[in-house]
């Protein structure tokens, strides 16, 4: 690393989830499923799920007000706020631009970042670099979906994966030696046709025609998916280990994408990791998508299973194709 460059640590986290709790059980009241498939298949038994007038802004907003009174920065002090999501309040205004309505963020610029799984860790990146420059002191980073708001309730191979949630960062400036020591991004077009919703874009704009067709809703080739996200977790963790000198014996802790508890164990048995260093939430939550790694990130914190000094490894893998790491010295 260029030893001009500032340290950049995370200052706060917080996350906020949806009251709404539905099971495996409610589920399979809806679609051809049980809960003895959907635990054997994914490691999910619950996930959390908006209300029909939550959008995925009030959630991305109270996560951010928590990281900011934890980190002990005024929102007037921020410079930049990322939100990374796939689904957005609207296409436009971002929801970013929204959030910094909500918090009074005034002099803070705020945009929106979609790499869907792995936006968070985008997100990350973008604004360490922003701050490792000197560019920004404060940068608020949040993962915010409500993934139930496009998924297809009648479609058993995809509705009983995902839940709703956000978590946030705030970044700032710390102490040298310690905070992101790396970060490692990645990205495949060619996959892309495995994870999408067709419809709502300039591709394909909203018709009655498409909404008749269900294109508005998340597809998914999940076999495809799941090949390539046990291939990328391991590789990319080893990747941003070896961008700051680190091997895979020096980690602490591993907060991974949490999208199905067989690719997490499956990531951690090719980089010859014990579980115990992983941390797990997919039972509860589902796959968040952009919002997975944060919440975690948070929980795993707030419960003080990261501590001071903790070599921290996040990685992710999703639509895009994308995968991203970053190796943290907490
Ligand atoms: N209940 C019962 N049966 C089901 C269900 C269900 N909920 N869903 C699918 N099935 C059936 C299918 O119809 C299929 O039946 P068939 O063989 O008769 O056609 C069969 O189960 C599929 O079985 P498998 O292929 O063995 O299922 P697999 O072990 O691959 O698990 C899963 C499927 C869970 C989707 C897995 O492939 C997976 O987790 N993939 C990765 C998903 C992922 O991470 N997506 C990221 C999206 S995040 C984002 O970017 C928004």
């Amino acid at each position: 690393m260029n030893s001009s460059f500032r340290s950049v640590g995370i200052l706060g986290t917080g996350s906020c989830l949806p009251e709404k709790v539905v099971t495996n059980h409610d589920l399979a009241k809806i679609v051809d499923t049980s809960h003895e498939w959907i635990v054997s298949r994914t490691g999910i038994h619950t996930r959390r799920i908006t209300d029909d007038n939550t959008a995925t802004s009030d959630l991305a907003t109270n996560a951010a007000k928590i990281a900011l009174e934890r980190a002990n920065i005024k929102a007037e002090d921020l410079d930049l706020i990322i939100v990374t999501t796939v689904t957005p309040d609207m296409n436009f205004p971002s929801t970013a631009c929204i959030v910094q309505s909500n918090i009074g963020a005034k002099k803070a610029a705020a945009f929106d970042l979609e790499a869907a799984c792995s936006g968070f860790l985008y997100g990350i990146s973008v604004a360490d670099q922003f701050i490792k420059t000197g560019a920004y002191d404060n940068v608020l980073v949040i993962g915010a979906e409500t993934l139930s708001k496009i998924t297809n309730w009648n479609d058993r191979n995809t509705c009983v994966l995902f839940g709703d949630g956000a978590g946030a960062v705030v970044l700032g400036p710390i102490e040298e030696g310690r905070g992101i020591l790396s970060t490692y991004l990645g990205a495949d077009g060619e996959g892309g046709k495995f994870l999408t919703m067709p419809a709502g874009g300039s591709r394909m704009p909203a018709s009655i025609q498409s909404v008749e067709q269900n294109l508005h809703y998340i597809k998914m080739d999940g076999s495809e998916v799941f090949k390539f996200a046990v291939r990328i977790m391991g590789n990319a963790a080893k990747k941003a280990l070896e961008l700051c000198n680190l091997r895979v014996d020096d980690i602490d802790y591993l907060v991974p994408h949490q999208a199905n508890t067989r690719i997490i164990s499956s990531a951690a048995k090719r980089l010859n990791l014990p579980m115990e260093k992983v941390y797990v939430n997919l039972d509860i939550y589902g796959n968040m998508s952009a919002a997975s790694i944060p919440v975690a990130l948070d929980e795993a914190v707030s419960k003080g299973e990261i501590k001071k000094g903790d070599n921290v490894v996040l990685v992710g893998f999703g639509g895009g194709l994308t995968w991203g790491s970053c190796v943290i010295k907490w």
